[in-house]
């Protein structure tokens, strides 16, 4: 064992795997750009106060914040998340409303690691700010959808609930403690601790005991005022009229306080439930105020990267890109007519490697073989002497040509045209 591994928690992602996971910020980027969503880069960690606002009662600010205090002796934190940074941001900079970003980027938070929880993971999201209309709501749903698409995942579900305003929330809440509170008996001793600190969520107990009880509760929607009842309704034609199914969730109940009503979440049934998210989201209309900044409203989501990869290889989805180098350059002079090669190749755009260490011919065939490449070119002493290169196709067969050194990238460019 070496003395130093990865950290509880964390992983490295290796090539491949890291080609794919660049691969699908790409296509995230593909499907939120043309939009209207700019990129923004938030910094990694910032003032704790800017969390804490995510809800003193929420696991992720009481348990499972990474910070400290740094030199200067400010209070910092990792960011969990980055709607809080995002919003802070917002106030900070006054941007023009609508203000649409989009982001990815990685995320801590002091959890049990297993798979798919993860101490360092990463997301990809979209904000909405200053905007509380209905059909932006449906805009922002039907890109994570549209972008869970583009990456042939099939067995993803969208849940949709409204969480009403704060006041209808505030009612829902007390109603919900006050059932739980008369059945207290009945709950399993976890649920009872966690209705002490936040009644909603004793919602989403996954334990049989509660099952009956979390049934039998009020629902969201009898609290809900006629004006949430049409935002949301407003929010399911969209929805409709877009063909982006969805799953009613009366119990959806998000693990951050800041949701006010519109809230989702995308479970896939390929992942194990305890860790089937594969993404959330919701409006969060009191952030900015709670901020500091005027009264904003807002609405975003963010996909777990790791688990929706998790869930891709679980579906057989989304492979990595064929990164093979189209050419492998053998080269058995010594190594100067590699460099040559292999940079002129490069530099008209193409992917190509060599071996290193003078090998013997046969060791750099095998090389080349390895590499998956359509296509090696060798230079022998013979070649480098006669102005020549030998063009020899590595994967569908095909004869092998000696050409003019001269003739190689228009050869290269014929074999590899599809
Ligand atoms: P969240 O539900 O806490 O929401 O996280 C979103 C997604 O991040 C989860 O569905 C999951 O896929 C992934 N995730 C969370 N924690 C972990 C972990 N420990 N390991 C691996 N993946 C994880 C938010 O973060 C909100 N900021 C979403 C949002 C944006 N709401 C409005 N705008």
């Amino acid at each position: 064992m070496p003395e130093f591994q990865t950290s509880p928690g964390t992983r490295d992602i290796l090539p491949p795997e890291s080609t794919r996971f660049r691969e699908l910020v790409r296509i995230f980027a593909d499907v939120v750009a043309p939009a209207g969503y700019g990129e923004i880069i938030p910094p990694m960690f910032e003032d704790l106060g800017v969390f804490h606002r995510l809800g003193e009662a929420t696991d992720v600010v009481t348990k499972e914040m990474y910070d400290f205090v740094d030199k200067g002796g400010r209070h910092i934190a990792l960011r969990p998340e980055q709607t809080a940074s995002v919003v802070r941001a917002f106030v900070q900079h006054s941007p023009l409303v609508p203000w649409k970003v989009w982001y990815a980027g990685p995320n801590f938070r002091y959890e049990k690691p297993q798979l798919g929880r993860y101490r360092q993971f990463d997301q990809v999201g979209v904000e909405v700010l200053g905007a509380n209309d209905p059909y932006v709501d449906v805009e922002v749903i039907a890109l994570a959808w549209q972008f869970y698409e583009r990456l042939g995942l099939r067995r993803v579900t969208l849940l949709l609930n409204s969480l009403g305003n704060p006041d209808e929330r505030r009612r829902y809440v007390d109603a919900l403690a006050a059932h739980f509170t008369a059945n207290a008996d009945a709950l399993s001793a976890e649920s009872r601790v966690t209705l002490q600190r936040n009644p909603l969520r004793v919602l989403d107990s996954k334990r049989d005991q509660d099952a009956a009880l979390v049934e039998a509760a009020p629902k969201i929607a009898e609290f809900w005022s006629d004006g949430t009842a049409a935002h949301f309704e407003t929010v399911c034609t969209g929805l409709q009229a877009l063909g982006v199914p969805y799953t009613l969730a009366p119990r959806l109940v998000r693990g951050l306080d800041y949701y006010r009503r519109t809230t989702f979440e995308f479970a896939s049934d390929a992942l194990e439930s305890a860790q089937n998210a594969v993404g959330g989201g919701g409006r969060y209309d009191g952030l900015a105020e709670d901020l500091g900044g005027a009264p904003t409203p807002g609405i975003g989501f963010a996909l777990g990267v790791d688990r929706t990869l998790l869930a891709c290889d679980l579906e057989g989805a989304f492979a990595a890109p064929d990164l093979a180098p189209h050419v492998f350059v053998v080269d058995t002079t010594g190594g100067r007519e590699a460099l040559i090669v292999t940079n002129e190749l490069r530099a008209a755009g193409l992917r190509a490697d060599r071996a290193f260490e003078n090998r013997s011919m046969k060791s750099q065939m095998k090389a080349a073989d390895r590499s998956g490449a359509a296509l090696a070119v060798i230079v022998g002493t013979n070649e480098r002497d006669t102005d020549t290169v030998v063009v020899r196709p590595l994967r569908d067969g095909g004869e092998q040509t000696v050409i003019p050194r001269v003739a190689l990238l228009d050869t290269v460019r014929k074999h590899l045209e599809p």
